[in-house]
């Protein structure tokens, strides 16, 4: 028996909780013009590198997990590491916790209440009725617990990892949609699809009157998706347009993947696992570092770590 009856793990979990809240993090970069990535992470190995390139860049960050992640490490897992980390590795930079894409209401409201400050409800894929109703139902649970909510119109296309060529179509959202979704929902952040995909593809791109048309309309920070395979000066200009999160996740895939196969490839005979996973942790922490620059985040978390 370990001692720990079910308040004492209450107890342990509400102390090690070291992450900030989303809206302070996302209420700094929109005062100061940039933008915090949001990278997906998918194992330890990653929420290491993020938080490492987090404290070398001096840089906020949000970690967010995606409910395959979720599947794959488990929510109590997640939660603590990702707080831990927060905590032992990145204590000088701020750090928050977000749920990306959630389509299922129990792993919605689990993420609530276990320390997420923000979660993104994406019902883009029904009819815009249906998912204004879904949406403003997570808004009041979520709200009530001081929790954030990204919202999604216009379904954004590809999926993460993916790095196939072309896709063969990239829809775009109605701005009318974006603008009735916004005022009748109140989320907190909009997602919606402004011609970027999950993945790589060669014909991704941003359809820049469309995000100023919604930045002209729509108050409310804006998250750019599919962050991985747009160009740098396309990702310099949205954030000037107004951008104030941007998610990235294949790109931190691809350089674990990328590594992981070299390094084994070349030490076939290595039987300590630390030894093969090290250098992903390095790789993601330099993909993340450069993002970090990219958006204008690196050098504003001094003096600025905001605890919730
Ligand atoms: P990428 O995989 O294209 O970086 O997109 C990540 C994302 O938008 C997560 O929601």
């Amino acid at each position: 028996m370990s001692g720990f009856g079910r308040y004492d793990w209450q107890f342990v979990i509400t102390n090690c909780i070291m992450l900030v809240h989303i809206k302070d993090l996302v209420s700094e970069a929109k005062k100061n013009n940039y933008a915090i990535g949001a990278f997906n992470i998918t194992n330890l190995e990653s929420v290491l590198g993020v938080a490492r390139a987090a404290v070398k860049a001096d840089s906020p960050a949000i970690i967010q997990v995606s409910e395959s992640a979720i599947e794959y490490m488990g929510l109590k897992p997640i939660t603590h590491i990702v707080s831990t980390v927060a905590k032992n590795v990145a204590a000088s930079v701020p750090i928050a916790l977000h749920l990306d894409h959630g389509t299922n209401f129990d792993t919605i409201f689990e993420c609530i209440s276990s320390g997420f400050s923000s979660v993104h409800i994406d019902a883009s894929n029904l009819a815009l009725d249906e998912n204004i109703n879904l949406t403003k139902h997570v808004v009041k649970v979520a709200h009530a617990k001081n929790v954030w909510v990204q919202g999604e119109v216009g379904a954004i296309v590809g999926s993460h990892g993916d790095i196939k060529s072309k896709l063969k179509e990239i829809p775009l959202a109605k701005l009318e949609e974006v603008i009735k979704f916004v005022k009748e929902t109140k989320v907190d952040t909009i997602a919606a699809a402004i011609g970027t995909a999950h993945g790589i593809h060669a014909n991704e791109d941003i359809v820049f009157s469309l995000l100023k048309a919604i930045k002209d309309k729509v108050k409310i920070p804006f998250v750019l998706h599919g962050g991985s395979g747009v160009l740098d000066a396309k990702i310099k200009k949205a954030i000037k347009e107004g951008v104030n999160i941007i998610n990235v996740g294949t790109d931190l895939k691809i350089a674990f993947c990328r590594t992981l196969i070299e390094v084994c490839l070349k030490n076939r005979e290595e039987a300590d696992p630390r030894n093969l996973l090290k250098p992903t942790i390095a790789a993601i922490e330099r993909v993340v570092f450069g993002k970090m620059k990219l958006f204008g985040s690196a050098g504003r978390a001094v003096g600025n770590k905001i605890e919730t």
